[in-house]
């Protein structure tokens, strides 16, 4: 397939220096999106939008760009890509719109809070000839990248086990800042919002899954309406298993975020609290490549909890590298919808008690977690 270069994107523009980025929604996220476009020196700001307008014009001052408050406004600006940071109930048909507008897309996880919106994301994108890209940052992770490798080149020989295990603090302050977070239609859960960077890379790591069970639960959070806490069996279609057991109810801070991944040649688990250190290594015939605490964590907005690793710069030069040299994408719309398929059948799996098979039967592709009562019992603020 050739790929067109960045180059013959929007109408009659011709060779340009730098991709046109613009940015709605100028929250958390969209601030990380913002320093590493600047510091691209082949991407440029163009426009940030939000529909706080403070937030626009805060983004602006600070990183350069014009302050816009809409999308469709957004949409008239000469732009490249949009990264889209908004709520993640919201990404689907903002993705949908901006490549009908004819834009690369850069989207934040999850893709969508269900697979009907991917495949409709999946249509846009194929009629626009548009490209669309996931943030998925931690495939950059090096622990993760040196995992993968070793898996996909049999290095561990037949894999038996991926576990991981997400043991962390989302407190009262973090749920009650913004009023989406937390909630069915916007959220969609722990597992959605905190976990889907672990599950893809179960999957990524793992392959194709075949079946998925789950139990889910809120025991800590009674003033959201979310899962808190679950535990998720995969069947992985080459007979390993998979588990991944999460919650953020830990007590003030958040302690593990870990995977391990068991052959019958090697164990290796990649842990901290992000995935960003090699804890333990016993492979046959390959010593401990020893790369310590690859990169600090960046602190969270309350300061109780720890964000997430900051490998988005690697995210926006793939973009860039993408659409300039024609590298292969690092996360892209079809990986996306394979995560959202399994978290979908996680759901669906707590939610009715039985065991789901993949792909998904019509009945359950139709499921939408983000329609579902809350799981809780109850809703956010009410
Ligand atoms: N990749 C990661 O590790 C990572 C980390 C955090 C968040 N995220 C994802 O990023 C997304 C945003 O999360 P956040 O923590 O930055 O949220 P946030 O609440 O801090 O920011 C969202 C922003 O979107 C704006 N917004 C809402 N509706 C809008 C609209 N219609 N038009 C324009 N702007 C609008 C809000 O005013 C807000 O400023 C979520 O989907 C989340 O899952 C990803």
């Amino acid at each position: 397939m050739s790929i067109p270069s960045a180059l013959e994107t929007k109408g009659t523009r011709s060779m340009s220096k730098a991709i046109r980025f613009g940015i709605v929604g100028c929250g958390r996220i969209g601030a990380r999106h913002a320093g590493h476009i600047s510091s691209n020196p082949r991407a440029t700001l163009v426009a940030v939008c939000d529909i706080v307008e403070e937030r626009a014009d805060a983004f602006a001052a600070e990183y350069g760009g014009t302050a816009l408050y809409t999308l469709d406004d957004l949409l008239e600006q000469d732009l490249d890509v949009v990264s889209i940071c908004t709520p993640s109930g919201m990404h689907a048909d903002m993705s949908t719109r901006t490549l009908g507008a004819g834009n690369h897309v850069l989207c934040e996880k999850p893709m969508t809070l269900n697979l009907e919106d991917c495949d409709r994301v999946i249509r846009a994108e194929k009629k626009s000839g548009k490209k669309f890209f996931l943030v998925k940052q931690n495939r950059f992770n090096k622990p993760v990248k040196i995992l993968k490798d070793m898996v996909f080149n049999r290095r561990l020989g037949r894999i038996s086990l991926i576990n991981s295990d997400v043991f962390w603090n989302r407190n009262r302050a973090y749920y009650e800042k913004d009023d989406w977070k937390g909630t069915m239609a916007q959220d969609g859960g722990a597992l959605m919002t905190q976990c889907s960077h672990f599950l893809d890379l179960m999957i990524w790591i793992g392959g194709k899954a075949v079946s998925v069970s789950a139990r889910m639960a809120n025991l800590s959070h009674d003033y959201i309406e979310t899962e808190d806490t679950g535990l998720i069996t995969i069947a992985f279609e080459s007979g390993a298993i998979g588990s991944l057991q999460y919650t953020t109810g830990v007590y003030r801070h958040n302690f593990e975020g870990s995977m391990t991944v068991i052959g019958t040649d090697g164990t290796i688990k990649i842990g901290g609290q992000y995935l960003n250190t090699l804890e333990y290594w016993d492979v046959a015939n390959i010593p401990n490549p020893d790369i310590g605490d690859e990169a600090p964590l960046l602190p969270g907005a309350d300061g109780t909890y720890k964000g997430s690793m900051s490998r988005h710069g690697d995210v926006i030069e793939n973009v860039v590298g993408v659409l300039f040299d024609g590298v292969e994408i690092k996360t892209n719309s079809l990986q996306g919808r394979e995560s959202i398929e399994v978290m979908q059948a996680a759901y669906i799996s707590a939610l009715e008690g039985r065991e789901v098979s993949l792909p998904l039967a019509p009945g359950d592709a139709g499921f939408k977690l983000n329609e579902q009562v809350p799981l809780s019992g109850r809703s956010k603020g009410g």
